[in-house]
């Protein structure tokens, strides 16, 4: 170390934390001398069992199990990666945004190790960890275009750079995830709704209803949701307006040409956020995907379509880092590390942490999601 800041071509050793929704997570990652990442481990509960009976996530439940679970999945991180915490170079946790009370849990706790073992902490915006995973998995250079959507966020971003973040496109109402576990609920089908949606749409047929294909056409590469999932909602009360049950191949058509909207929607959105990025940054070096709703084998499908019209190629992280994961947390707290950009004692817990700080809401919408 020089000035308390470490040369980048040393290895570094990192803990990283996450706990800003319903995954208690931990991981211990390396960042070798040469930029390349390794995973020594990655501990992550997913809190599903303890909220699907309430059809989403409960953040005080969630609050409470990250408390409960927490210190035994770090024990479980450092174990399985061999490592004792006098060996960290730094410790990094989420520090928003997320559910307020699970983000002060994994901070504060990241804090008193940082504290203890004498160790720099990271604060870490989760929005930027999924952002560098690929730099993780596959050694990807700056910039490239993330597609981001998940039950919380969905989001095209320019990724230029570690702390360089210029958002092109944001839902202005629900996030992807959010409306595919909606429209699983109004049909009946278990928690988290979106692979269950998959799932029946398999069997469904896509052209069946007519659904509305939101932001169609716009110069912007924002989204919208609730429309489609309103549009839903009204094609079931006709279909069944005595709220008895649908038809086995009501439901199949309903998720087949809801998911055929997102779709056409999706590869709309994002053909539109490739543009805006090749007249800033030029061709993009990927367009990568990440979050829950990137496990949609049709989303795949249709992401390297628009990749490959847009002289790209598409990559999504393996399932496991897709998701809200421990490892991405410590990456980006790695990546950070080697730049000198440690925080102090005082970093504070945030619902509300925007990646790209210049962001604004486009007109029309500065009461809604579209500010995050
Ligand atoms: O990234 P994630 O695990 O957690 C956060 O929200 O941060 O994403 C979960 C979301 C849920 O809304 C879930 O329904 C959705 O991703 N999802 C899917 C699929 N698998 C998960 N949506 C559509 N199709 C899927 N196969
Ligand atoms: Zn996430």
């Amino acid at each position: 170390m020089d000035n308390g800041k470490p040369d980048s071509n040393k290895p570094v050793l990192v803990l990283g934390i996450e706990t800003t929704c319903d995954e208690t997570a931990a991981a211990v990652v390396e960042r070798r001398a040469d930029g390349s990442g390794i995973i020594l481990s990655n501990i992550v509960h997913s809190q599903t069992e303890e909220h699907a009976r309430f059809g989403g996530v409960v953040p005080e439940i969630a609050a409470r199990a990250h408390v409960d679970l927490l210190d035994g999945i770090i024990g479980r991180a450092m174990q399985e990666a061999g490592a004792g915490f006098a060996e960290l170079s730094a410790v990094a946790a989420a520090a928003g945004h997320g559910l307020i009370g699970g983000v002060i849990v994994g901070l504060t706790t990241a804090k008193a190790i940082a504290m203890v073992h004498d160790t720099p902490l990271i604060a870490v915006n989760h929005l930027e960890a999924h952002a560098l995973t690929p730099r993780l998995t596959d050694a990807l250079a700056f910039p490239y275009c993330l597609f981001l959507a998940s039950g919380g966020h969905t989001q095209i971003v320019a990724v230029a750079g570690v702390g360089d973040y210029v958002r092109l496109g944001t839902t202005v109402d629900d996030a992807m995830g959010e409306a595919f576990d909606k429209v699983a609920k109004m049909l009946g089908l278990p928690y988290p709704g979106g692979p269950q949606v998959e799932l029946a749409a398999r069997g469904g047929d896509p052209a069946r209803f007519a659904f509305p294909r939101p932001m169609l056409g716009r110069a912007d590469a924002n989204f919208s949701l609730s429309g489609l999932k309103t549009a839903v909602r009204n094609e079931i009360s006709r279909l069944d307006p005595l709220r008895g049950s649908l038809q086995e191949q009501d439901v199949r058509d309903l998720c087949a040409s809801f998911q055929a909207a997102v779709l056409e929607s999706t590869a709309d959105r994002l053909s539109v956020g490739l543009k805006l990025f090749k007249e800033r940054f030029g061709v993009p070096q990927a367009l990568v995907a990440a979050g829950g709703v990137a496990a949609n084998h049709a989303i795949r499908s249709a992401l390297e379509a628009v990749a490959e019209q847009a002289e790209t190629t598409l990559i999504i992280p393996p399932p496991a880092l897709c998701t809200d994961n421990g490892a991405m947390i410590a990456w980006a707290g790695a990546e950070r590390l080697v730049l000198g950009l440690i925080d102090t004692m005082d970093a504070p817990p945030r619902a509300r942490w925007l990646l790209d700080a210049t962001a604004i809401a486009p007109a029309g919408f500065a009461n809604t999601r579209a500010g995050f």
